[in-house]
């Protein structure tokens, strides 16, 4: 999992790796480094542990100049995040400069060979395999007599890396810079998403689309086992086995994220704060009062299809799975379809009987976490029909699905995912109704909920306004150790992601469960330093969470409670109540994270955690 950049063009290729590099420290910020080559091919690394930022001052202290460069931000697979275990590495004496993400999983095989035929490994890297590799298969000449006899001027590097790729096991988005071939870079691709952008005699290589906007109008993108020759003035690419292919060139989609913190202190709080407009961007055209129902541009199934749907899955990781989870609630109860909601790095390995009728949701906010992409490439495989809920445009996921739709969220740049998380809800809640409503949903039900989606942005808006009693709450719970968070029904996913939230920023244990099932194990955690938040809105449920709470304050257990305004029952045994406007049941969980969300932030913030890049985490999960 990392982010690769490269630079090939008449430019200072600093400028553009580091930028580009500063837009992917999502996928990872335990190291960076880049490489590049000055006039005379000579290249030169520079590297650092932590963040972009580090790099960049290190750059600006010893600039590095040259117009052809290759850069790398690592969040460790293998190898401690030292500057020692940064890319790029190098194979033999500098004769190639590599950056990867990915994994190999034959590594230790591959360096006790290598390292038995006397090469010398700096590195406690998997990476550093592939660079030895292809040196050894540059050195060796494991280029075929078509390599060597072929006009190409890159064919012999070509035959090289092919031979050394296909030693491998495992998966790889890779840049590979030549000392005796300077003008070129070679990226390859297998299993980890790679693109090109093309721009006027110069050329840009990045893991995804988002660095090259700004620089580039026109995209590449690679598919797996395509290997591409780019230099300033050209891009070759050929398959892995079946010798040089037509790529096509899309116009890029992507516009140059709007990174500020706009006057607040932390994206993550920033987006919090954007809810309420992100929840209207999730709804905005997708709403028909005429037929009562939603709509949906980009489905691309015939109302037959979709009218013949017999079950759903829906798979995702991390926060994408609990709002999975919310999905198939309501997804159940609205149009009677059996869902099931799979962890797509299960799902990718486990065979389920999936019958014909079945329709595959993944969820993904940044559309390239490798095991959701994995899954669904699975399911493709097996003949079934996907579709992808994403919120980057034109990310892995939404290319390789079926259909799909967008969440329209807006960047996300907060490790912690909490707008994306809403809109992915709000997204499959309209999916409720429409499935709902292609069913036996009759018009005035569909009406019912249609009219509360648009009460929602209000309503969270005014859910916002806990933040001062969050703060409060924080300060007297900041020092906790462990965290309980209880709901049921509607709220069990809202339970599963406040725990989630609070442990990802602030590194407090924290465990979420169906109110009911504490009996069964976590009430021996309860003790008076151990709090327990409930979610407590109005609805069926209501008396049989209060017994929950009961039992929780039977124990001496301090509890936070969520619940509806005007509730006064709940004050009288809950230690500290946060009060958020009432709303329909089934949208109750969007208005009730509001707080939760906040407490977590607050609570990180009280002990000095880094809230928008929480150690050991990434943005986005590129390796499985
Ligand atoms: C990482 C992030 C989580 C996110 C999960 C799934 O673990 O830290 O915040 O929920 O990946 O990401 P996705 O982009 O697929 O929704």
């Amino acid at each position: 999992m990392c982010g690769i950049v490269g630079y090939v063009g008449h430019r200072e290729a600093s400028g553009f790796l580091l930028e580009g590099l500063r837009r992917l420290e999502y996928r990872g910020y335990d190291s960076a480094g880049v490489a590049i080559a000055d006039q005379a091919g000579h290249v030169s690394i520079c590297k650092t542990t932590g963040r972009i930022e580090r790099l960049a001052s290190a750059l600006a202290g010893s600039p590095l100049h040259g117009s052809i460069g290759i850069g790398h931000t690592r969040w460790a697979t293998h190898g401690a995040a030292t500057e020692g275990n940064a890319h790029p590495h190098v194979g033999g004496e500098h004769v190639v400069t590599i950056c990867h993400n990915g994994v190999i999983e034959n590594y230790q095989q591959l360096k006790s060979r290598l390292e038995s035929e006397g090469y010398v490994f700096q590195s406690a890297t998997d990476t550093e395999v592939i660079a030895h590799l292809v040196t050894e298969c540059l050195e060796k000449e494991c280029v075929d007599e078509e390599g060597k006899d072929s006009q190409e001027p890159y064919a012999s590097l070509v035959t090289a890396v092919k031979a050394a790729l296909s030693q491998l096991r495992g998966t790889y988005g890779l840049v590979l810079m030549f000392r005796d071939y300077p003008g070129v870079i070679l990226a390859a691709r297998l299993g980890s998403p790679l693109v090109l952008g093309i721009g006027d005699d110069e050329h840009f290589i990045a893991s995804d689309a988002s660095p090259l906007a700004g620089y580039a109008d026109k995209i590449v993108y690679l598919s797996d086992h395509q290997i591409a020759v780019v230099t300033a003035d050209s891009v070759q690419v050929t398959h892995r086995d079946h010798g040089d292919v037509r790529h096509s060139v899309e116009s890029l989609q992507v516009k140059t994220p709007a990174v500020d913190l706009g006057g607040y202190s932390h994206y993550m709080l920033k987006e919090i704060y954007e809810q309420p407009e992100s929840l209207k961007n999730a709804m905005r055209g997708r709403l028909t009062e005429d037929d009562a129902t939603a709509m949906f541009g980009g489905l691309n199934l015939t109302p037959q299809q979709l009218g013949g749907v017999k079950r759903i899955i829906l798979t995702a990781c991390g926060t994408s799975w609990h709002a999975a989870l919310l999905g198939e609630y309501l997804i159940e109860e609205f149009a009677r379809i059996p869902v099931e909601v799979e962890y797509a790095s299960e799902l990718r390995y486990r065979n389920p009987p999936v019958d014909p009728g079945t329709l595959v949701f993944a969820i993904s906010q940044s559309g390239e976490t490798a095991d959701t992409l994995g899954a669904i490439r699975e399911m493709k495989r097996k003949g079934h029909r996907t579709l992808a809920i994403c919120n980057v445009v034109g990310s892995s996921i939404a290319q390789e699905a079926d259909g799909g739709v967008y969440l329209h969220a807006g960047p996300e740049i907060g490790v912690a995912s909490t707008k994306a998380y809403t809109s992915q809800c709000m997204v499959l809640a309209l999916l409720a109704l429409y499935f709902g409503r292609m069913r036996h949903l009759s018009v005035d039900a569909g009406m019912r909920i249609i009219n509360a989606f648009h009460a929602l942005p209000s309503k969270v808006r005014a859910a916002l306004q806990t933040e001062e009693e969050c703060k409060r709450i924080a300060a007297k719970y900041c020092h906790a150790n462990n965290f309980l968070y209880l709901g049921r029904q509607y709220n069990f996913p809202t339970a599963l992601e406040g725990a989630l939230k609070l442990k990802e920023i602030s590194y407090i244990h924290a465990e979420g469960y169906p109110a009911a099932e504490m009996k069964h194990g976590p009430i021996a955690l309860v003790d008076e330093s151990t709090p327990s938040v409930f979610i407590v809105p109005q609805g069926f449920v209501y008396d049989k969470v209060m017994s929950n709470i009961e039992e929780v304050k039977a124990r001496g257990g301090p509890v936070i409670a969520v619940v509806e305004h005007g509730d006064t029952r709940v004050a009288e045994l809950a230690d500290d109540v946060i009060s958020v406007p009432s709303v329909e049941e089934f949208v109750q969980p969007i208005v009730s994270t509001i707080p939760l969300q906040l407490l977590s932030y607050h609570i990180a913030l009280m002990r000095g955690c880094d809230v928008d890049k929480p150690r050991n985490l990434a943005k986005s999960v590129t390796v499985e």
